[in-house]
């Protein structure tokens, strides 16, 4: 038996037991004598005391510890002299016996702390020396009591976890796909699937009408924090429902989460906005809302006094930021110049300080006088002390979005975003499309299998774009605390529909053959009507931990290139697979 007990498990009640511990020596110093190692391992640290008097071998060995070495120790639990409250085994220490060297380590290139010495490379190419620190191995444990809670929920509500294959044909979900060559079939591939969207709507055809999965998607798209190459997502779908029958099963889980994870009970419906409304007051189709600072619409008041930026402008939009009016020049010069940046992309910034004593002082001082001022700073609702902001352009969903991101920031920059409050709630009643200027057509908001809101089928069908622009889905998504947690919708399960959606693509009827003739095929052999929705469980897990990266709650991530620095990967290939797969690279 190589432990008897675990490093994280003896308290004073084991005084005087003889125990065996095994794990990794975090650290071993000498203190007059005797010799004090940290022994480690994923339940916690405990002390152990080589005594001075100790026959001259144990003394050897113990001295001859470096870090990481791997140990096992036997020994007598003693109460410790001077105590440790900070540790959950601070009260005690064992007196060593005897110790054998499991397995020697070298020098780590850097320390195995909670806050480690090593640099994000460094830790990435040493994955599996970060996940001994304790931060990492919280967060793993947190991601699997979460999967666990997950599942419990599920299973209670009915729900059979089902796999469905990663080598399938593409499913658009707006990114691009990771693709695998075929040995058996050269010149094809299979992709990966970036979720298992037709798959589970098969499901549904199938009668397995409540379906989930914790599962591995894959999406070739720009990496972030909140967005990994493969990431996993609680993949579900019921048949026999609507909208409202979705979001009380997955409301239901998620305040399980909360309450089973952290504690914490919402007790009343969680609050839904539409996008519209999401769109105009916060600027984001995902609102922090765990801050106010809310746009407000200023164009009336602002336009037709002889400024040709604002006169010019279709709309002009304005946050008031509390307490802010004492912004130094400095100060709002460096916003302004943040506000130019590429990500975000306005052009300029405009402001007006609401003073203490209630004067005003703005950019626009020469066009607008003190009264005019007032107006706009009403409008944005702003109180003596304040500082209003304002953008404008000719595009209002630009302008709101640019808006929304400056609301972050100031939410960043006032210490208004605590981690530890949590604020959900629901977005609903999405357009069906986003109109693309660039290419000049039409995308599926949420992906083309989301069906239009009955009573807006005669826009759906129309051919007039003005009406398609006005389609709503029963479709919503889940936000925390200006995060996308999850998505969904309830679905097309018509095959005369579903080919209409991809006419309005621009899919013509071939390619939506090509691509999409299964799906089109099975809702003929009597589809059931269903919806359902997939939660990012990397985020989700991030979210609950307290952190906006999802990195951490992953045990083997990418970094932002998209690579695994450790293993090494992408690589090349040799010539030999390549011919198999006869596939060349002819790369410049
Ligand atoms: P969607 O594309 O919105 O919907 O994805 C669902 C959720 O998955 C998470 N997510 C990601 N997490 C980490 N890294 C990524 N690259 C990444 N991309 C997405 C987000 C998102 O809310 N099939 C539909 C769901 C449905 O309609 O049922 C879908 O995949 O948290």
């Amino acid at each position: 038996m190589y432990r008897t007990h675990t490093c994280g498990e003896l308290r004073i009640e084991d005084k005087g037991k003889t125990v065996t511990l095994a794990g990794w020596v975090q650290k071993a110093r000498k203190l007059g004598g005797m010799t004090f190692i940290d022994l480690r391992d994923r339940y916690g640290i405990t002390q152990l005391v080589v005594e001075a008097e100790a026959p001259e071998a144990l003394v050897e060995t113990a001295t001859s510890l470096g870090r990481e070495f791997v140990i096992q120790a036997t020994g007598e639990v003693l109460e410790r002299q001077s105590k440790n409250p900070k540790m959950a085994t601070g009260d005690i220490e064992i007196k060593v016996a005897s110790i054998n060297i499991l397995n020697k380590s070298v020098t780590p290139p850097f320390t195995i702390e909670d806050e480690s010495d090593g640099g994000e490379d460094l830790r990435a190419k040493y994955r599996y020396l970060d996940l001994r620190r304790n931060p990492l191995q919280k967060a793993l444990m947190l991601r699997h009591r979460l999967a666990h809670e997950v599942r419990n929920y599920l299973d209670g509500e009915g729900f059979l976890e089902i796999e469905t294959p990663y080598l399938i044909k593409s499913t658009p979900e707006g990114a691009r796909d990771f693709v695998v060559p075929s040995r058996m079939n050269p010149g094809q591939f299979y992709a990966l699937p970036q979720s298992p969207q037709t798959f589970k709507q098969l499901l549904m055809v199938a009668g397995y009408d409540r379906y989930f999965q914790i599962v591995r998607c894959f999406r070739d798209e720009d990496l972030r924090a909140d967005r990994q190459p493969e990431f996993t997502q609680i993949d579900c779908e019921m048949a026999f429902v609507e909208q409202e029958d979705v979001l009380d099963t997955f409301e239901g889980m998620m305040k399980t989460l909360f309450r089973n994870v952290l504690g914490i009970d919402f007790k009343d419906p969680l609050p839904r906005m539409s996008w519209y409304d999401a769109m105009d007051k916060y600027g984001s189709d995902k609102p922090d809302i765990r801050f106010g600072m809310t746009i407000h619409d200023v164009t009336g008041s602002a336009k037709g006094k002889g400024f040709g930026v604002l006169d010019g402008a279709a709309y002009i939009g304005a946050i008031c930021v509390p307490g802010a009016s004492e912004y130094t020049r400095k100060q709002i010069d460096e916003l302004t110049e943040w506000v130019k940046r590429p990500q975000v992309g306005a052009k300029g910034l405009i402001y007006i300080k609401v003073n203490n004593d209630g004067s005003f002082k703005s950019s626009i001082d020469k066009f607008y006088a003190p009264e005019d001022l007032e107006i706009i700073a009403e409008r944005a609702e702003a109180r003596p002390g304040d500082l209003v902001l304002i953008l404008s352009g000719d595009n209002m969903r630009k302008v709101q979005t640019m808006l929304g991101v400056l609301r972050i920031e100031m939410g960043n920059r006032l210490g208004l975003r605590d981690p530890k409050v949590f604020a959900p709630l629901w977005i609903v009643d999405f357009p069906l499309f986003e109109w693309d200027d660039e290419t000049q057509r039409f995308y599926a908001m949420h992906h083309p299998f989301t069906a239009p809101k009955p009573e807006h089928e005669k826009w759906f069908y129309s051919d007039a774009k003005e009406d398609i622009e006005r389609v709503c889905a029963n479709a919503y998504d889940f936000v925390l605390n200006g995060t996308e947690l999850g998505g969904g919708s309830i679905r097309i399960h018509n095959a005369d529909m579903q080919k209409r959606m991809f006419e309005v693509l621009g899919i013509g009827p071939e390619e939506a053959e090509y691509k999409f003739g299964f799906i089109i095929n099975a809702f003929r052999f009597g589809a059931p009507p269903h919806g359902g929705l997939a939660f990012g469980f990397d985020r989700v897990c991030a979210l609950f931990g307290g952190q906006e990266t999802i990195r951490d709650y992953i045990a083997f991530p990418k970094n932002n290139q998209g690579r695994d620095v450790m293993i090494d990967s992408p690589s090349v290939i040799d010539d030999a697979q390549l011919e198999e797969l006869q596939i060349k690279t002819d790369l410049k």
